[in-house]
C-alpha cells in the first residue's frame, strides 16, 4: 500500500520573497516574519532610497536591494512579492507583479475602490498566480477560535457586533503620514476601519445589505479622521463599527448572539502577548487564553504553503472585493467623496 510521504512539506522548495519599499510594517513585522518562517526566505527588496532601504533591511543577511520597484518584480529568483506600499499603489504594483509572473501578498485594504480591486483579481486570474489581502489577524488562533465558536452556535444566532479600531495619529505628530494624504488614499476607515468590516463579514458570512454612516474631516485635513457606521446584515442583524485617528489607541470586537456573547479585547494587533477571548453563555463566563504568537509569520507561512502546494488562500478575493464595496458604501452614506 502507498504511504503518504512524511517529508512532503520538508522537501518543498522554500518560497523566495521580495518586498516593495521599506515600509514600517514590512521592516518591523513582515520581513522578520518571512526571515523566521519555516517555508520562505527574503531574497530581495526595493526602495526608492536604496541607502535607506539597505539600512532598514540590514538585519536580513545577503538581501539584494534594488533602487526601483520594476527591477524587483522582474527578478527571476523571486516567487512572491509582498506589497506594503501606500493604499493608492496597491493595485498598480500588485498588477505589475502578477503580470511579471509573481504571486502577491498585498496589504489591506486590497485597493482603493472595487473597480481597482476587480482589475487586480482579473490580473491574478490571467496570470494564474495567487493574490491575497494581508489581513494578518485572521491567522491568529484567537480569531480562528472565536469564529469557530460562533459557527458552532455557542452564542446562538448573532444579532449584533460592536467593533472599533482607533489610535491617535497626532501623538506623536506625524503630518506626513501616508494615512493623512488623500492622494495616497489615506483615511481612518481605509487604514483601521477595514478590520472591523472584515471581521463582521467573517462572522455574518456575507456583506451588509445597507450602511448608514457619518465621517469627520476636521478643517485643514485632506481625509476623514473618524468614521462611524451602522451596518445592516438583514433579518434583524446589525454591526456598529468605528475607526479613528484622533482617539486613544483602542480596539475591540464583541459579538452578541441570542444565547450569549463573545468579546475579543484586542482583536487585531494583540502583539507578542498572551491573548484572551471572553465567552459568556447562560450566566457562565469562560476566559480562553492563547499563547503569544507571531500572526505575521502565520500569515506568510500560509501564503507560502499555498504557493508550494497549489492551495487556495484562506482569505478569498471575492471577500476582499466585498470589503471594498462596504468601504465605498460607508463613504457614500456619509456623503464623503471617494476616491478623493
Ligand atoms: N497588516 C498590518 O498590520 C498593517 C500595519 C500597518 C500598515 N499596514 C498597511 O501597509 C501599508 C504601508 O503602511 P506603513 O505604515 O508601513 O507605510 P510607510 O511606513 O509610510 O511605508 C510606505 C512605503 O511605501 C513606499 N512609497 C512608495 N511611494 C510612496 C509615496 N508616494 N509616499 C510614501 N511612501 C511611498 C516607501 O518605500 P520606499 O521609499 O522605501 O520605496 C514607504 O516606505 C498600508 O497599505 C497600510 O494599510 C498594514
Amino acid at each position: 500500500m502507498m504511504q503518504a510521504d512524511p517529508d512532503t512539506i520538508v522537501t518543498a522548495e522554500r518560497v523566495r520573497w521580495g518586498i516593495l519599499g521599506a515600509a514600517n510594517i514590512a521592516v518591523k513585522y513582515v520581513a522578520p516574519a518571512i526571515v523566521t518562517s519555516s517555508n520562505g526566505e527574503l531574497v530581495a527588496v526595493a526602495s526608492r532610497n536604496p541607502a535607506r532601504g539597505r539600512d532598514a533591511y540590514a538585519f536580513v543577511p545577503g538581501v539584494r536591494v534594488y533602487s526601483d520597484y520594476e527591477s524587483l518584480i522582474n527578478d527571476s529568483e523571486i516567487d512572491a512579492i509582498y506589497n506594503p506600499l501606500p493604499n493608492s499603489l496597491h493595485a498598480e504594483w500588485s498588477i505589475r507583479a502578477l503580470q511579471a509572473g509573481k504571486h502577491v501578498l498585498c496589504e489591506k485594504p486590497l485597493a482603493v475602490t472595487v473597480e481597482e480591486g476587480e482589475q487586480m483579481v482579473e490580473a491574478a486570474r490571467a496570470s494564474g498566480k495567487l493574490l491575497m489581502e494581508a489581513f494578518m489577524y485572521r491567522f491568529h488562533p484567537q480569531t480562528v477560535w472565536t469564529l469557530k465558536q460562533i459557527a458552532e452556535g455557542r452564542i446562538g444566532k448573532v444579532r449584533l457586533i460592536y467593533s472599533s479600531f482607533s489610535f491617535n495619529i497626532m501623538n506623536p505628530p506625524r503630518p506626513k503620514d501616508i494615512r493623512l494624504q488623500a492622494a495616497l488614499a489615506g483615511g481612518s476607515l481605509m487604514d483601521v476601519g477595514c478590520y472591523p468590516i472584515n471581521f463582521c463579514r467573517a462572522v455574518y458570512g456575507h456583506s451588509p445589505v445597507a450602511a448608514s454612516a457619518r465621517v469627520y474631516t476636521p478643517a485643514g485635513y485632506e481625509v476623514e479622521l473618524s468614521a462611524n457606521a451602522v451596518l445592516d446584515y438583514g433579518d434583524g442583524r446589525f454591526a456598529l463599527i468605528d475607526s479613528s485617528f484622533d482617539l486613544p489607541a483602542r480596539q475591540v470586537a464583541q459579538v452578541i448572539g441570542e444565547a450569549g456573547k463573545i468579546t475579543i479585547p484586542v482583536p487585531f494587533t494583540p502583539g507578542m502577548h498572551e491573548a484572551t477571548v471572553i465567552l459568556s453563555v447562560e450566566g457562565q463566563t469562560i476566559h480562553q487564553h492563547f499563547a503569544p504568537v507571531d500572526q505575521y509569520r502565520l500569515e506568510v507561512e500560509h501564503f507560502a504553503s499555498c504557493i508550494q502546494f497549489g492551495h487556495t488562500p484562506k482569505l478569498s478575493l471575492p471577500v476582499s472585493l466585498e470589503n471594498l464595496a462596504t468601504i465605498e458604501a460607508i463613504y457614500r452614506s456619509a456623503g464623503y467623496e471617494w476616491p478623493r
